[in-house]
């Protein structure tokens, strides 16, 4: 079973930083930036909660697709920046939505999270013959998790949201979600420490660097180093299960961390970089938004034709990496 989907949304704060900006804060520079990353600026959350961003894309996800909220079976939500521990952040907009048949929950797979979460989806969708449609919304607020003293990170990230309205179809569909959590420790954020009042003294080391890294850590190379190879990995792993080249995929919409892995992906998959869309350039590094805000603007722009085949590909902390090739 194949998915269709529907329509598409996206919700960036309206707030833009530049490099320009960033380099207020830490020595950085323009020239820096767009050289080693392709970032030009970002949209940073001044007042909007992570779940008011995702429900401003679910709304146009939904208006786009045309269906009642009513109709749908189920709201994924995918973040690493929810304004609570609990409810999850799909709770929330499923209720604000009035999409009152769903189930919702969260999925975390960091930057694989939307390509993670349409394939649950679709699977519930197979499984489920009365549900009828599943929204998948990432949203991040990830300037709340950013260290702005650390230009190791602060350059690379951007807040923003965007939604799919997903169906059952009988179109070409494969994908491949895989994850190695024995390098886990090259990028992370801490939650919330043990509580003081219970609070014993001990040695216990996690392997993870830091006990108060609340705020994103990154080995930059080692997560560069895994990322331009699971890119490729990944899609290929999905694609030997419908024996497709990546030279038949007429658009990748990869994960947009750094144009530099773009890039080296593209050559390692052999296809050029007009295949490759990107728009990292505006928005920096989203996490789970960055796949469907660059969906919902290749779309926009009519870069993707009914029955062209893409691939959704995406990697990051886990490590996970994580390919969807699908028929519009
Ligand atoms: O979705 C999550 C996925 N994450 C990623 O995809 C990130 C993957 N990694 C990367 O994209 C790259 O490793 C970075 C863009 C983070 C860094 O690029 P790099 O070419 O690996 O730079 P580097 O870490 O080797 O740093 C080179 C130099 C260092 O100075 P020294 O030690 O050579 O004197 C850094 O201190 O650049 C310095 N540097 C900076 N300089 C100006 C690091 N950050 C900055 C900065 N501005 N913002």
């Amino acid at each position: 079973m194949g998915i269709q989907i529907l329509g598409t949304g996206r919700y960036v704060p309206e707030q833009i930083v530049t490099n320009d900006d960033l380099s207020k804060y830490v020595e950085t520079n323009d020239e820096w930036i767009r050289t080693r990353t392709g970032i030009a600026q970002r949209h940073i959350s001044g007042w909007e909660p992570t779940w008011y961003m995702g429900l401003k894309a679910a709304e146009k996800a939904i208006e786009k697709a045309g269906i009642n909220a009513e109709d749908i079976g189920i709201v994924i939500g995918c973040t690493i920046s929810s304004d609570f521990h609990t409810p999850a952040m799909a709770n929330i907009i499923q209720g604000k939505l009035g999409a009152v048949n769903a189930l919702s929950f969260d999925l975390n797979a960091a930057c694989s999270g939307f390509v993670y979460a349409v394939d649950t989806a679709r699977r519930f969708l197979e499984t489920d013959e009365n549900m009828k449609y599943a929204i998948v919304v990432a949203s991040e607020n990830l300037s709340r998790v950013v260290d702005f003293n650390d230009r190791n990170t602060c350059i690379l990230f951007g807040d923003g949201a965007a939604a799919a309205v997903i169906s059952k179809s009988d179109t070409l569909y494969s994908s491949y979600l895989g994850s190695d959590g024995s390098i886990a420790n090259v990028l992370f954020a801490r939650s919330v420490n043990t509580n003081e009042k219970f609070a014993v003294e001990s040695d216990f080391n996690d392997g993870f660097e830091g006990n108060n890294m609340h705020a994103i850590y990154q080995n930059g190379k080692e997560v560069y180093k895994f990322a331009v190879k699971a890119l490729p990995h990944a899609f290929e792993k999905s694609a030997e299960k419908i024996g497709i080249s990546a030279d038949e995929i007429d658009l990748f919409v990869p994960h947009q961390a750094n144009l530099r892995i773009l890039e080296t992906a593209a050559k390692n998959l052999g296809v050029s970089m007009d295949k490759f869309f990107v728009s990292l350039d505006k928005f920096g590094n989203t996490s789970s938004a960055s796949i469907p805000i660059a969906l919902d603007i290749a779309l926009e722009e009519n870069k993707i034709k009914n029955g062209d085949k893409i691939c959704l590909v995406g990697f990051g902390a886990g490590l996970t990496s994580a390919s969807i090739i699908m028929e519009f």
